[in-house]
């Protein structure tokens, strides 16, 4: 065979190679990665958590050939290392491994956190591994959850131009879809992950709150309440942000909204101060839209930012 020919063929199975992985920190989200990935084909070497019950039960689930309680035993060898542990020590178990030469020449240490950097990660840079992070956009609760979840999952990635060609790798045999950011955004991905996340579980419980003040039970309330947020969900599907507006801010009625602040300032004034910082957004989101005049758009900026709520005029 000529050698182009050849060459072309080592280039095709190296790029058809599966790195080995080793998975420090079996709980949720190490032991689905582990599973899925081994299910892709990988070599899942071996597993580490700070148990070495927990250990031994991940290895289990994911078909790890060994497993242990010291992390840089399992590291070493593994071309990718997944340090799977919570966030507040992925750094000191990083720093754990590097101090015993845990991690190999040229292998990927990736960290799943969604709010910190590959940077937590540097000390591995000392044993000449490249570092990333590889996060799953999405909830958790279990193994089984996770294993269901993450493909069809959006998964963030960014670190060293070295480890992304592998990072791209894993995401798509985990069947995630991939989304490159840079490490200075990660904090605020993550914080638009809590809004919109967290605070929808927020949004429905103060939603809950007006309604238990309607004398709407909250399982009533509960009931009602979730076919409108699935039909607004699909309206931002189907038509996007701000088109999928509605309501008396983007229909510019002053009247209501002034109601709104009073009943709520009289009944459950606790919630005053988040409906009135929620409205002044939606202001603006109404006049992106185009739906909201100028004047009317003031009038509502001002009940807003009135100290006392009362009629508008
Ligand atoms: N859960 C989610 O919804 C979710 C979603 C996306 C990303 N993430 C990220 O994924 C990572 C893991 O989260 P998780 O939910 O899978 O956490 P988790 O279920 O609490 O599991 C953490 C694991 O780390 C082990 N561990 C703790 N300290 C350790 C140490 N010093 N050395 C070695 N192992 C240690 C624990 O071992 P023992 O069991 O032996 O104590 C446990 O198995 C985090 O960075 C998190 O931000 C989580």
């Amino acid at each position: 065979m000529p050698i182009a020919g050849r060459l072309a063929n080592v280039l095709f199975l190296v790029a058809k190679m599966k790195p080995t992985i080793a998975i420090i920190g079996c709980g949720t989200v190490g032991t689905a990665m582990g599973k899925l990935l081994a299910r892709a084909g990988h070599r899942v070497t071996g597993v580490a958590t700070k148990s070495l019950n927990t250990a031994g039960r991940a290895a289990k689930i994911i078909g790890a050939e060994q497993f242990s309680d010291r992390p840089w035993e399992m590291s070493q060898g593994a071309q990718v290392v997944f340090v799977t542990t919570p966030d507040d020590v992925i750094e000191s178990t990083c720093e754990a491994i590097v101090k015993h030469r845990g991690f190999d020449k040229n292998a990927v240490v990736i960290h799943c956190s969604g709010a910190l950097s590959s940077a937590i990660l540097s000390s591995a840079r000392r044993c000449e591994a490249a570092v990333a992070t590889l996060h799953p956009l999405q909830s958790f609760a279990s193994v089984d959850e996770a294993e269901k979840l993450v493909p069809g999952s959006f998964c963030a990635i960014e670190g060293d131009k070295t480890a992304l060609p592998v990072v791209r790798r894993l995401v798509r045999d985990v069947g995630g879809i991939l989304m490159e950011i840079t490490p200075e955004g990660k904090t605020l991905y993550h914080a638009a992950a809590v809004v919109a996340s967290n605070y929808l579980v927020t949004l429905m419980h103060l939603a809950l709150a007006l309604n238990r003040a309607a004398g709407i039970s909250p399982d009533v309330s509960c009931r009602a309440l979730l076919p409108l947020i699935k039909g607004t969900l699909s309206n931002i599907d189907a038509k996007g942000i701000p088109a999928a507006l509605t309501g008396p801010i983007a229909r510019g009625d002053v009247d209501t909204v002034a109601a709104h602040l009073k009943a709520i300032a009289e009944r459950v004034p606790e919630f005053l101060m988040i409906y009135k910082a929620l409205g002044l957004h939606t202001v603006h989101l109404a006049r992106e839209k185009g739906t909201l005049k100028s004047d009317t758009a003031e009038k509502l900026v001002t009940l807003f930012q009135r100290q006392k709520p009362g009629r508008h005029v």
